[in-house]
């Protein structure tokens, strides 16, 4: 069906208001064909790419070859491709963090979306949090979308063991501060870990994220794990500027994708990767978009029922370019099909169950395991609750020590980062191994929530051998790291959560099997410690005002509130 006969097509889109429609054509025509544009081409329907590149973002340096072949299959496909920029987030290039500008360049994206004249967008990014940041606002703008990622780099080499950023980042500075690696095998391994374009080799934020929007629906099948200097990538590009051209003629819009059923799909793949912590904010986000939510009970009922079944970094041995060769998201998802809604359908107006009918051509076992003979039996991550996180936090199991999973332990309690960056290393700091290190003030408003929850171990236990401790914040971690870290925990510390009211020597109770975490301290006890909480100040001016103001805490996707779906979800019911 050809439904753009009744509608403004093309440049005829959102024409600029001058008072007179008629000036309004002519003179975006003109302006158009200042670009060097044939009128043939001016005629044809518009697919925007939102494209972002950036020198602050290593993980999309491929940016230009996609863009070209997008472009590529737009116009092969009879259609005008307009590239244009939005802000661009390089994870490690942002201070405070990356985290505090996605909801900016979700606005950005929505906006551009919509007030250009495009009829359909194909949204290009990669890096952690520009995929999540162009699902939001595709989600919002609820025009024809698809995601294409710049996808994950390749491995490098190291004294022949394998590198890839940033498992085996952590991984040789955790070794370094022990000192079992020196300053000059450090430099080299330094040069050795990101040696390709594309996003962190490993199942991090970014490529579970890539799972996620082919999961949803919103990307190309097949092509969430393509490594970004595959000859194949390109190949996506190309074919995802076709499959946008189709979208303009039988449009599919974010909303007929991402229902309750997509979503529900993709925490399972979230699962079953193994996937990141930060996958959890995200996804709460873009569903928000569009007034899905999905509870922690819910949430711990899918982890509880699917099995992690990719042996990935860092919860397992391999690398994306491993699960791409292994048979990427299609083998994943026909392993976990028996748990998927079927019926959800994808930008090409598939059903689910129609993609997984087609036959797999091969499968390496090694790398996704049968859904009977799993890495582990259960889900990657479990959603806490208890005394000392009332409105929850998030805790990675399939990255934890089993140990620890049951434990009680003294709080080592720091107040905030420049607190933990004084006092982690003293040699007087009084720390055993089983006791628990808190963090405070690393939430969303007070912080911005950095991926600060992965503490360092104490240098002091980390060269006695000590490898893991339980540790806990309000801030995030890294999709790449690991350990038995609980995060995410609300209310934040700075507006009154009891993480707050943690004082040295207080005893803390983990339990991954009642899935709560529990501050044995007197609930009078508690009240009081936290009547004396200051409020936050907030920013005078700017963006940085408008975020303390409106951000939403991690139960909210940490979206503002404004932007959630009719805008009504308030800081105070985001839990
Ligand atoms: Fe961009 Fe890891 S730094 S994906």
């Amino acid at each position: 069906m050809n439904d753009t006969k009744d509608r403004p097509v093309g440049l005829d889109n959102g024409l600029t208001n001058y008072g007179d429609l008629d000036f309004a054509r002519y003179l975006r025509r003109s302006f158009a064909r200042s670009m060097g544009l044939s009128t043939t081409l001016l005629e044809r329907p518009i697919v925007g790419i939102a494209m972002t590149p950036s020198g602050f973002n290593n993980c999309h340096r491929t940016m230009p070859e996609l863009v070209e072949a997008v472009s590529r299959g737009v116009l092969a496909a009879g259609a005008l491709p307009m590239p244009f920029p939005t802000i661009s987030l390089g994870e490690v290039f942002l201070n405070p963090t990356s985290m505090v500008y996605r909801n900016l360049m979700s606005m950005d994206t929505e906006e551009m979306i919509v007030a250009q004249p495009m009829d359909a967008v194909v949204l290009i990014g990669g890096c952690d949090k520009t995929v999540p940041a162009q699902l939001m606002g595709a989600a919002s703008a609820n025009r024809p979308a698809i995601q294409l990622v710049t996808g994950p780099m390749m491995t490098g080499r190291h004294r022949g063991q394998r590198l890839g950023a940033c498992t085996d980042c952590r991984g040789y500075w955790s070794k370094y501060r022990a000192g079992t690696v020196d300053l000059a095998e450090i430099d080299l391994v330094e040069g050795r870990l990101s040696v390709t374009a594309g996003t962190c080799a490993v199942m991090g934020t970014a490529s579970t994220m890539a799972c996620i929007a082919e999961t949803l629906g919103m990307s190309l099948p097949g092509t969430a794990a393509i490594p970004a200097v595959h000859a194949d990538r390109l190949v996506a590009a190309e074919e995802s500027g076709r499959a946008a051209v189709a979208l303009i003629h039988r449009p599919i819009r974010p909303d007929q994708v991402i229902t309750p059923h997509s979503v529900e799909n993709a925490f399972r793949v979230l699962m079953a990767i193994g996937g990141s912590t930060n996958a959890i904010v995200h996804l709460t986000a873009i569903a928000g978009r569009l007034g899905i939510r999905v509870s922690n009970a819910r949430l711990n009922q899918l982890s509880d029922e699917t099995p992690v079944l990719v042996d990935l970094k860092p919860v397992g041995d391999g690398y994306m370019e491993d699960f791409h060769a292994a048979g990427g998201m299609g083998a994943l998802l026909r392993e976990l099909r028996p748990l998927l809604h079927l019926d959800t359908i994808d930008i090409t107006g598939c059903t689910l169950a129609e993609r997984l009918d087609e036959p797999l051509e091969w499968v390496d076992r090694l790398v996704i395991r049968p859904f009977d003979d799993p890495v582990s039996k259960v889900g990657g991550l479990v959603a806490l609750s208890g005394s000392l996180a009332p409105d929850g936090a998030i805790f990675k199991r399939a990255a934890a020590t089993p140990a620890l999973f049951e434990s009680e332990g003294r709080a080592v309690v720091f107040d905030g980062l420049a607190d933990l960056a004084k006092r982690i290393d003293d040699p007087d700091l009084d720390v055993r191994a089983d006791d628990f290190l808190v963090l405070q003030n690393i939430g969303p408003q007070a912080a911005g929530m950095p991926e600060a929850g992965y503490l360092p171990i104490p240098k002091k236990l980390a060269q006695a051998g000590v490898k893991d401790m339980v540790r806990i914040s309000d801030g995030r971690m890294s999709g790449t790291a690991f350990g038995s870290i609980v995060l995410h925990v609300a209310p934040e510390a700075a507006i009154g959560g009891p993480l707050a009211a943690v004082r040295n020597g207080d005893r803390i109770r983990l339990s991954i099997a009642e899935k709560r975490i529990d501050l044995l301290v007197d609930a009078a006890e508690i009240a009081r410690r936290l009547a004396t909480i200051e409020p936050l100040p907030v920013p005078p001016r700017g963006y940085k005002a408008l975020y303390r103001k409106t951000v939403l805490q991690a139960g909210g996707g940490c979206d503002f509130d404004f932007l959630t779906s009719d805008g009504s979800l308030r800081k105070d019911d985001a839990a």
